[in-house]
């Protein structure tokens, strides 16, 4: 297993282009088997998880070909219905191609993706969705299995909570169903949006585009997508936190400021300046940041994947920051790693305490899941001294190569092969 040896404290100075984003690419690749013909991706990040979920979607039937930032997927001799337990278990956004496969198959049997390093992921809204447009849903062994055979029909059905991956997999389903669904309190992520964009291109027919509640009237039939993936707005918070950390002056490219407008509001209350372009942002920030309080939320509120690296960028402040995680109250894997690098922090349930400290001190730590370990990496870069970061094939699967992107900034960060 692959391991970072990071050596600080550096700052960090330069310009970044930002990747196209993970968890916009997943729904548009799912997207595909709704469609016959063979849809084309650009600016498709080089991740672990966009590569295993081309295996998932070949094991369908997909013929996939990555080259470079393009992907295309021909589905012209789809003819799968089936995601196994070996596939799903390694990356629990394969449950996306429940409502398509119900959809344009009428049949279904994917593994449920079970729970992650901060606690269980239930799959439940996505199941009732489901079930609201007409499909026969069962949990047997381990998997669901779903029947559609007389096809989909319109339904309503709201979300509680808000959910992404079960406003995208719903949302999915009604598409092809026959007759009118109205789905509430939907997700309004920009990698929902876009998803909701790729299928009315597509031929979908959707009213309610970014907002909570979304009307389809059902079609016969979709063209393949066709759509570049927006950029990686996790990518840039997480890069963005890093310069609030470490200090220093860095500008990136091919973001939508919109997008960040959350965590660029959090940063700024932590006086880090932002300088924001049509489409780049400008981050500088000189002393330690100024404490905070931040609270996740769903978008377009403060973003759960941003919740540890701003955590790491507090354990610096000059006073003491408080962060609440309504979203997944278990997601603290990061507080104990920090806490080796020096970090005071205090844990009551889903409320942190962070006391702001001078500086970080390198360690030994261990990479626990991926945007706890960007974290831990952010982290590395500001303390004093060596820090080695153990497991970073978790940081592989959302990140493009994150040691040379920082290393491009200033960063001493080794890649050791294990
Ligand atoms: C997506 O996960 C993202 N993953 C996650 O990013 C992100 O943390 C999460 O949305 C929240 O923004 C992808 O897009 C691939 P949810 P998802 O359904 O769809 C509860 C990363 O680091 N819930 O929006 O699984 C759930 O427990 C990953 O890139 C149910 O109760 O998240 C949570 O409390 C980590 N039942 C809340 O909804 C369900 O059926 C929001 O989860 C589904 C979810």
């Amino acid at each position: 297993m692959d391991r970072f040896i990071i050596h600080g404290p550096t700052r960090l100075a330069g310009e970044l282009a930002v990747s196209g984003a993970k968890n916009a690419v997943l729904p548009l690749m799912a997207a595909a088997l709704l469609t016959r013909g063979e849809s084309v991706v650009s600016n498709v990040p080089d991740l672990q998880d966009v590569r295993f979920f081309t295996t998932i979607l070949e094991g369908l039937g997909a013929r996939c070909t990555l080259d470079g930032h393009e992907l295309s997927i021909d589905t012209s001799n789809l003819a799968g219905f089936e995601a196994p337990y070996d596939l799903v278990r390694k990356m629990r956004a394969s449950v996306y191609v429940l409502g398509p496969l119900l959809a344009s198959q009428g049949r279904a049997r994917v593994s449920l993706p079970g729970g992650c390093a901060w606690g269980p992921r239930p799959v439940n809204l996505h199941l009732e969705g489901l079930r609201a447009l007409g499909a026969k849903l069962e949990l047997n062994e381990g998997y669901i299995e779903g029947e559609s055979l007389a096809g989909l029909h319109g339904g309503r059905y709201r979300f509680e909570p808000s959910s992404v991956g079960a406003t995208a997999n719903v949302l999915m389903g009604a598409v092809l169903a026959r007759g009118e669904s109205l789905l509430e309190n939907c997700a309004v992520e920009p990698e929902v949006t876009q998803l909701v964009e790729a299928l009315i291109a597509s031929g979908a027919k959707i009213e309610g585009i970014g907002t909570t509640t979304l009307q389809i009237q059902g079609v016969d039939e979709l063209q393949p997508i066709r759509r570049r993936v927006i950029a990686d707005r996790i990518e840039a918070g997480t890069l963005m936190a890093g310069v609030a950390l470490a200090g220093g002056r860095v500008r990136l490219t091919g973001v939508d400021p919109v997008h960040l407008r959350p965590v660029t509001a959090v940063l700024q209350d932590m006086q880090i300046r932002i300088d924001e372009d049509a489409d780049a942002l400008t981050v500088t920030a000189g002393e330690r940041p100024q404490p905070v309080e931040v609270v996740t939320r769903p978008y377009p509120g403060f973003p759960t994947d941003m919740q540890a690296q701003i955590m790491a960028a507090c354990a610096v402040a000059t006073g003491t920051s408080f962060m609440t995680e309504t979203i997944y109250p278990d997601r603290f894997t990061h507080v104990a790693e920090l806490r080796r690098l020096g970090a005071d922090i205090r844990l009551d349930g889903a409320q942190a305490t962070i006391f702001g400290v001078e500086r970080l001190q390198g360690a030994p730590v261990m990479a626990t899941d991926l945007r706890a370990s960007a974290a831990l990496v952010l982290a590395g870069v500001a303390a004093e001294g060596e820090t080695v970061i153990n497991r970073v094939y978790h940081i592989d699967r959302g990140y493009e190569r994150i040691e040379e992107r920082l290393c491009s900034l200033g960063a001493r960060i080794e890649r050791v092969r294990g």
